[in-house]
């Protein structure tokens, strides 16, 4: 687990309405739940004045969109994925289907947020991406953290979770980052601040004012 290996994960492949991914899609609710990574992402949004804009990338079933909104009732929210609209997204919610890296929806008022999402992109995607946020506030990311204890953990759970969920995971603590190593991938010249918890690596980057 020294160098980051980036593989394809299963549930990018599967169509939404696939009986599998739609049990990998509940699996993830209770991993996010163990890994807090959702919560830590929302009380950090709340350090900010005059929060206007969110855009969460990568944001699958919605989740943590919906407390976004549920939170920030009156900012504008966006969130994108390759699948389409989740039924039970919020009505004023703006839902981009497709590759964060074709969207243009980054602007000097907006905070980034990716939940289990990043490690998705390799080295030359981080870069693009970091391209595409240059204009924007901040990123606040919580991704899995590349360390022999995330797989003990990701065991654990191996009673509760699907064959598509045991694989992606394991692939995604592989793809995932150590303490430090983002700073050096996303090419933004912010203040960084990171820290590592219950198998995730907990970053945000603010642009320097
Ligand atoms: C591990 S899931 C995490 C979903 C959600 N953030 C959560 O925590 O439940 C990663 C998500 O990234 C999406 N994804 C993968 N590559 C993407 C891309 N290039 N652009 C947008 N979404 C992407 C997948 O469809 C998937 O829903």
């Amino acid at each position: 687990m020294v160098e980051r290996v980036v593989k394809p994960e299963i549930l990018d492949n599967l169509d939404a309405t696939n009986p599998a991914a739609i049990r990998s899609r509940k699996d993830l609710r209770l991993i996010n739940w163990c890994m807090r990574g959702e919560s830590w992402i929302l009380s950090q949004l709340e350090s900010f004045d005059n929060l206007t804009k969110v855009v969460e990338v990568g944001a699958g079933d919605a989740q943590l969109t919906n407390k976004i909104k549920l939170k920030f009732p009156h900012i504008q929210i966006i969130a994108c994925d390759l699948i389409d609209r989740p039924k039970h997204l919020h009505k004023e919610i703006c839902w981009l289907v497709g590759d964060i890296l074709d969207s243009d929806c980054f602007d000097e008022n907006t905070v980034v947020v990716a939940n289990l999402f990043i490690h998705h992109l390799d080295d030359e995607a981080l870069y693009r991406l970091s391209d595409k946020i240059r204009p924007c506030r901040a990123l606040i990311m919580a991704e899995p953290h590349r360390y022999w204890f995330s797989k003990l953990l990701g065991y654990l759970t191996y009673p509760l979770v699907n064959n598509v969920t045991k694989h992606d995971m394991m692939v995604s603590i592989d793809a995932g980052f150590r303490f430090g190593e983002l700073a050096g991938l996303i090419d933004l010249d912010w203040h960084w601040d990171e820290r590592a918890a219950l198998g995730g690596i907990r970053s945000i980057a603010k642009k320097n004012l």
